[in-house]
């Protein structure tokens, strides 16, 4: 095996070694069947087992409840930004946006398109470095659905509460915390993600959807968007990404493996308090998140030296810790430490802020 980094990358991020490998054994010959799953119809039987079982245990871990399907699409994250009002609005015309940060407020423009979209609240003013209380979303009962982002990548805040919007479906894009945490499934009408933080190479979309809010779609809906079409034809009304829906498959039992989603919460908290802790305690850096609104998928953090926060992210990368540079848009640091980041990349990486911290 060739040299592995530890890679702090927000996406497409760390898969588990043991799935890369098991991939790179079936890479050629699919358990006997003489060709890789690249090559294999999506209508064969054998993909079809691939395919049902990634579902199953998709469901199983999730704990997706009857009454919501589990859709395998293509499109990016950012395809839902669409898809979701285009499905959705035509209920009333409305519809609430919680904006607290880059991808909230895409899917917030994207979505005035098609109705009246109201700010129900809104972490811009404070740089998006806090997430809003209950009390702060300011909510419209009429609106045909609420919209979040439960954990903001660029910023490094994460939702720690589910946001009670009483009968108005909530709507979560989930793209960089899905699968990290149990999550009450019943309490959302839509929950999507793409795949390559925590789940697949980039090219799958998961989206988990209540069965009755499909079909009220407005009458411009592009077939592909239409969630009816996806649901009825059971995510195959064209070919799917067949080879990011068998390593999802590989993904869930590596995470079966390690605890199901609890022991991952477990894990992810642990992580993540580390890193928070060599910051808080060291002279030089600083977090500027609210410790209550802090995500434990992207920590964020900075000396406020444009030129020492360069020097820390090439020492680091020479170190063999790669991908700390922090988004262009914010600037600093920022250390992704999604599900498959062990344990012993955020050592490495507190041991050497805490080495650096006294050096500089
Ligand atoms: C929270 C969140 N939403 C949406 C996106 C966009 O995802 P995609 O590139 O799959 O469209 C990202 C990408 O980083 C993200 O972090």
């Amino acid at each position: 095996m060739g040299k592995r980094v530890y890679n702090f990358s927000a996406g497409p991020s760390m898969l588990p070694l043991s799935v890369l490998e098991q991939a790179a054994t079936e890479i050629t010959d699919y358990r006997g069947c003489g060709m890789s799953v690249m090559e294999m119809s999506h209508r064969s039987p054998v993909f079809d087992r691939i395919f049902q079982d990634a579902q199953e245990k998709f469901r199983r871990l999730l704990n997706v409840p009857d009454g919501y399907k589990i859709l395998f699409l293509q499109g990016g994250a950012t395809t839902q930004f669409s898809a979701v009002p285009l499905n959705l609005i035509g209920c009333t015309g409305t519809a609430d946006y919680a904006v607290t940060g880059r991808f909230s407020d895409s899917a917030r423009k994207e979505a005035t398109k098609y109705g009246n979209i109201s700010v129900a609240a809104s972490s811009k003013d404070r740089g998006y470095t806090y997430i809003p209380t209950q009390s702060q979303l300011n909510l419209d009962s009429e609106a045909s659905y609420f919209y979040y982002c439960a954990n903001n990548t660029i910023y490094g805040t994460e939702w720690q509460y589910i946001p009670d919007t009483g009968p108005v479906p909530l709507v979560c894009d989930m793209s960089s915390d899905i699968l990290t945490r149990p999550v009450d499934v019943s309490r959302y009408g839509i929950i999507f993600a793409g795949a390559q933080k925590n789940m697949a190479p980039a090219g799958l979309t998961v989206v988990v959807i209540r069965e009755d809010l499909a079909g009220r779609e407005l009458p411009i809906t592009p077939l592909m968007l239409n969630y009816k079409t996806m649901i009825d034809k059971d995510s195959m009304f064209n070919t799917p990404p067949c080879w990011c829906i068998y390593i999802l498959g590989l993904v869930l039992d590596w995470l079966d493996e390690q605890g199901g989603l609890a022991g991952m919460e477990r894990t992810k908290r642990k992580k993540a308090q580390l890193l928070y802790d060599v910051i808080d305690h060291s002279r030089l850096f600083t977090c500027a998140v609210a410790p209550d609104s802090r995500s434990d998928m992207n920590v964020v953090f900075r000396t406020g030296d444009a030129a020492l926060d360069a020097k820390f992210v090439g020492e680091a990368s020479a170190a063999g810790m790669t991908n700390l540079k922090g988004h262009r848009s914010v600037g600093g640091m920022r250390a992704s430490i999604y599900n498959a980041m062990p344990m012993e990349g955020v050592e490495k990486l507190v041991d050497f802020i805490t080495a650096f911290d006294r050096a500089n």
